[in-house]
């Protein structure tokens, strides 16, 4: 059964509301009252914007959020694809972020439908907590990320605070997963990444790796 969050985002007026009013609440909420996680997004934002031939598929990208940055930048034959499984987003996003240089494609991030090493940079963003069962869907990315090609994750982390009750409740009731620290880095390592970083911003956490050139 689908958890009140997963609910929600096929919602088409939660769609609407959710880029400008809850987003940014929810983004300083990851800070735990701080603003590192908004911080650590704006210079996520100046980095997806440089500009470059770059191909990108952002999963799970909602009413894409990330959309015009992602593509801006990009040159030549660059290209951004957006996918979500959810309609009500879809909509919303070509409608509010509507892009020259790609598209819109509805999909499950489970099961990418894009050939293997195919992206230069494949995001999933504020997502993999909504998700009931998100470790596969970092393997579906490490799969279809090319070779010196980069995956860029945020999603929860279960920090020292996040181990309280109400906390640890609130993630239940809501449905949104609090990953342990070295869980995503743990999956990420079956596929030989390098350079993978990872950065902890309250109970959010950044996670940045690259596949080697061969
Ligand atoms: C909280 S929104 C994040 C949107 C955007 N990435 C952002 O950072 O603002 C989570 C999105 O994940 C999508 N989603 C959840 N499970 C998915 C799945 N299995 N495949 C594709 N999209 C999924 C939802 O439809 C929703 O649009």
């Amino acid at each position: 059964m689908a958890s009140p969050a997963e609910r929600l985002m096929h919602n088409r007026v939660f769609s609407q509301l959710y880029e400008r009013a809850w987003r940014p609440v929810f983004t300083r909420g990851f800070s735990l009252g701080g603003s590192s996680t908004l911080t650590y997004d704006r210079a996520l934002r100046a980095y997806l914007v440089r500009p470059g031939e770059r191909s990108v598929l952002d999963i799970a990208c909602g009413p894409g959020n990330y959309a015009q940055d992602a593509a801006r930048g990009l040159t030549g034959d660059g290209v951004y694809v957006g996918l979500d499984y959810s309609q009500a987003m879809l909509t919303q996003a070509a409608t509010a972020n509507p892009i020259e240089r790609g598209c819109f494609v509805r999909g499950d991030a489970h099961h990418l439908p894009f050939a293997s090493e195919s992206f230069d940079t494949v995001t999933c963003l504020a997502a993999l907590y909504l998700i009931p069962d998100p470790l596969p869907v970092l393997d579906e990315m490490a799969r279809v990320v090319a070779p010196g090609g980069e995956l860029i994750i945020f999603t929860s982390v279960r920090a020292s605070v996040a181990a309280l009750p109400g906390a640890a409740a609130l993630a239940g009731l809501t449905g949104l997963r609090l990953f342990g620290r070295t869980e995503l880095l743990t999956r990420l390592a079956a596929h030989e990444l390098t350079q993978v970083e990872q950065t902890i911003t309250g109970v959010g956490q950044y996670v940045h790796a690259r596949k080697p050139l061969r």
